[in-house]
Parts: structure tokens; C-alpha cells; sequence
């Protein structure tokens, strides 16, 4: 890798397509989201061997329960599934996960999976990986909000202390900012995908959906994150 080259500290992917993807193929629409946890591996390994720090990826937004029983019930068992086997090699590839998100209504087999990965892996060091479930900007400023104001009534906390670094400290993780969001799919849009975080970070809309975002296309990404020139506000030639 040429020395002057920047990965980002923090990438968000908002993982997108599935749907379409498998509907190209003739498929049903779950075949999508299969296909997409394969993809996941190799990005994540991906993700681990270049030396990302943070990724943040959007797998189910609070939204996202709005979709047919069915779709949301495989969608959770598939969570279950990966979070038991196969991303156990995260494990073993000194990866530590961690969640954001609203656990209720989360069935409870899933949040155990969940549990059990975070706690597997809290001691390791490379890449941080933040997965979204049940996640969406608005419940968490409405989360943040509710802990904050829960500690100014039991007075351990009073209101002048209120500032940023207190809002950031009370989000679902306290992360760095994101400084690359990717949504695959061609959409231009959030969807309620870390609003807070995503303040001064580049964007980037490759149109693949997200099964065939390979590698190659990830790095294809940190190229072009390579290309912005990021002022903060300030003024930079
Ligand atoms: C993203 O793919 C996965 C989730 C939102 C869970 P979609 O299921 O949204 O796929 P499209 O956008 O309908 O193609
Ligand atoms: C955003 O995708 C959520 C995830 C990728 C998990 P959606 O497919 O739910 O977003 P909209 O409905 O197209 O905005
Ligand atoms: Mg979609």
C-alpha cells in the first residue's frame, strides 16, 4: 500500500440490495440476505487484514420490522445463525463486537447470540465491529436522551454538565466518528443510519447491491476515499 494512502478510522456500510439482488436471480428475497452473510465474511476479514479500526454496518433498522413476518423471521434466525456460527472466526481473527440498537422487541434467541459474541470476544484489540440491529438514529437520540435525563434526576448529574462529549459518551457506543459511510444499492439516502455520527463524514453510493460488494469493490471505495478533501469546517486547499 502506497504510504501516503488513508484508510478511514470508522467506515459505516449501510448494507443494501439484498431484495434486488435475489430478485435479478429469480429468487425470493431471502436468498438475498444469505447470500449477503457471505459477502460479510470476506469484508470483514477484508476489513481486519488492512487494519480498520471501527466499522459500523447497518444490518436491521428499527424500520425494518414494518416488512412481512416472514422476511423479519428469517432475517432474525439468519442474525442467530451468524452470530453462533458463522462469525465465530472473528474469534480467532482478534475482531471485538459490539451492538447498537434497541433490544426490544428482539426475540430473546437472538439477543443471546448477541450477547455471547460481545462477550467472546470484549477482549480483543484489531478491528471494532459495530453491528446496527433493530438500530435507527431516532431511538437512540430518544435513548441518549431518556439516560441522560436519568441521571440529572437521581442528581448525579446536572444540566449545565450537558454538553457533547456527554451526548457522545451516552450514545448506544461510544465511538469515533464516522469518517466513510458506504450504501450499496444506488440509493442516496440514510434511512435513519447513524445521523449523529455520520456529521462530517464522506459518503459513497456504488450501485452493486451488497452480495456482490466484493473485496475488490470495498477497496475500490477506499480509493476514492483517498480522492475527498475534508475541511471540518476550516479552510484547507
Ligand atoms: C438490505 O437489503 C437488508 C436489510 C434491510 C435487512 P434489502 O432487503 O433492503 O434489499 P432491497 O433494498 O429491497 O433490494
Ligand atoms: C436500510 O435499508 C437498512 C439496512 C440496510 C439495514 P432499507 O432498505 O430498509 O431502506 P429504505 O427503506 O430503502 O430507505
Ligand atoms: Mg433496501
Amino acid at each position: 500500500m502506497d504510504k501516503d494512502f488513508i484508510l478511514p478510522n470508522h467506515v459505516g456500510i449501510i448494507m443494501d440490495g439484498n431484495g434486488r439482488w435475489a430478485k435479478e436471480r429469480g429468487m425470493i428475497r431471502t436468498m438475498g440476505h444469505k447470500s449477503a452473510i457471505k459477502t460479510l465474511k470476506e469484508l470483514c476479514l477484508h476489513m481486519a487484514d488492512i487494519g480498520i479500526k471501527y466499522a459500523s454496518l447497518y444490518a436491521f433498522s428499527t424500520e425494518n420490522f414494518k416488512r412481512e413476518k416472514s422476511e423479519v423471521d428469517f432475517l432474525m434466525d439468519l442474525f442467530m445463525d451468524s452470530f453462533r456460527k458463522e462469525f465465530s472466526f472473528l474469534k480467532e481473527r482478534n475482531v471485538r463486537v459490539v451492538f447498537s440498537g434497541r433490544r426490544e422487541p428482539l426475540p430473546e434467541k437472538v439477543l443471546d447470540a448477541m450477547d455471547q459474541i460481545v462477550e467472546e470476544t470484549k477482549d480483543n484489540n484489531n478491528l471494532v465491529l459495530n453491528i446496527c440491529i433493530n438500530y435507527g438514529s431516532h431511538a437512540e437520540l430518544v435513548d441518549t436522551t431518556k439516560k441522560i435525563c436519568e441521571k440529572v434526576q437521581r442528581g448525579e448529574l446536572s444540566i449545565d454538565e450537558i454538553n457533547e462529549e456527554l451526548i457522545q459518551k451516552n450514545l448506544y457506543q461510544d465511538l469515533p466518528p464516522l469518517d466513510f459511510v458506504i450504501r450499496t444499492s444506488g440509493e442516496l439516502r440514510l434511512s435513519n443510519f447513524m445521523m449523529y455520527q455520520a456529521s462530517y463524514a464522506e459518503f459513497y453510493f456504488p450501485k452493486v447491491y451488497f452480495p456482490d460488494f466484493t473485496v475488490e469493490e470495498f477497496d475500490k471505495a477506499m480509493e476514492e476515499f483517498n480522492h475527498r478533501n475534508r475541511r471540518f469546517g476550516g479552510v484547507k486547499s
